[in-house]
């Protein structure tokens, strides 16, 4: 990888380098309880998730979420812009022979037809959308793709997250992949630059990228969903069953029309 300045001026996918390399820095992360909490969302939205439904898994990435909720009989399909990251999905894919289709797609511009009970979009990923003219697209784009009773749930760190530099962080001492994260916040334009610099220690492998992501308030989500038809609307402090709180830093919401 080149230094920050020749990484930020080209248009690059932000996932690629990291991506073979992506589960063993989530291997914390508990895709089955996560999958456990869509699904009750999805109930108390109105909407169970059972074998047989139809769930799209929106910015997929390597695939987990998608191919947790495939091994438990729903119909997936993942979608996400990165095809460094869809490699990844696919490869998991045949070799534990979970049936899945992974599409390469831009979530503020893509058209599937309208054929799903479920969307989900995990890990902050709408947060990738840098501009609001996107972010409102990737809504009606994803009500598009959802039958007229399907349920969308998401989640996004809050700006309170972004202010608060809570991806300035790093590994754990002995990690495989050891990194260091520095984020900087700009209130005006609510933008957040995270340089990222990984280490993988096997190998010795350096890779360095610069990650953006955008806040955006409750009332900019709101009325997003709102304009792309989505009526019912239910906002959680993350993983719990109550309302978001002044300092909630992840915030999930359940949508239908
Ligand atoms: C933090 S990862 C989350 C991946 C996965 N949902 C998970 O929980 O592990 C964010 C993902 O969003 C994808 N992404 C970012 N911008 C996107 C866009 N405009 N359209 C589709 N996918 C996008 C990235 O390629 C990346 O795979």
């Amino acid at each position: 990888m080149g230094s920050w300045q020749e990484t930020q001026t080209r248009p690059e996918d932000p996932f690629a380098a990291i991506a073979p390399h992506y589960d063993a820095l989530m291997e914390n992360v508990p895709y089955g309880a996560w999958a456990d909490y869509v699904t009750e969302l999805c109930t108390r939205a109105g909407r169970p998730i059972r074998p047989g439904s139809r769930l799209l898994d929106l910015a997929t990435g390597t695939g987990s979420v998608a191919l947790e909720f495939a091994a438990r009989g729903c119909t997936v399909v993942g979608l996400d812009l990165s095809q460094a990251m869809l490699e990844q999905a696919r490869r998991k894919a045949r070799e534990r022979e979970i049936p899945a289709e992974f599409v390469q797609a831009d979530l503020a511009d893509f058209r599937l037809p309208a054929r799903f009970d479920h969307a989900v979009c995990l890990y902050d990923s709408l947060n990738y959308l840098l501009d609001p003219a996107s972010f409102k697209r990737a809504f009606a784009n994803i009500r598009a793709a959802l039958k007229p009773d399907g349920v969308l749930v998401f989640d996004v760190n809050t700006i309170r997250a972004l202010e608060a530099e809570l991806f300035t962080q790093r590994s754990a001492p002995g990690a495989a992949i050891e990194y260091r994260w520095v984020s900087k916040y700009d209130p005006n334009t609510r933008l957040s630059v995270i340089r990222m610099d990984f280490r993988v220690r096997a190998t010795g492998e350096r890779i360095q990228v610069v990650h953006r992501q955008r806040g955006y308030t409750d009332g900019q989500i709101r009325a997003a969903l709102r304009r792309a038809g989505f009526t019912h609307i239910a906002a959680y402090d993350a993983y719990r069953f109550e309302k978001p709180r002044p300092e909630s830093d992840r915030v999930f919401y359940a949508a239908r029309p």
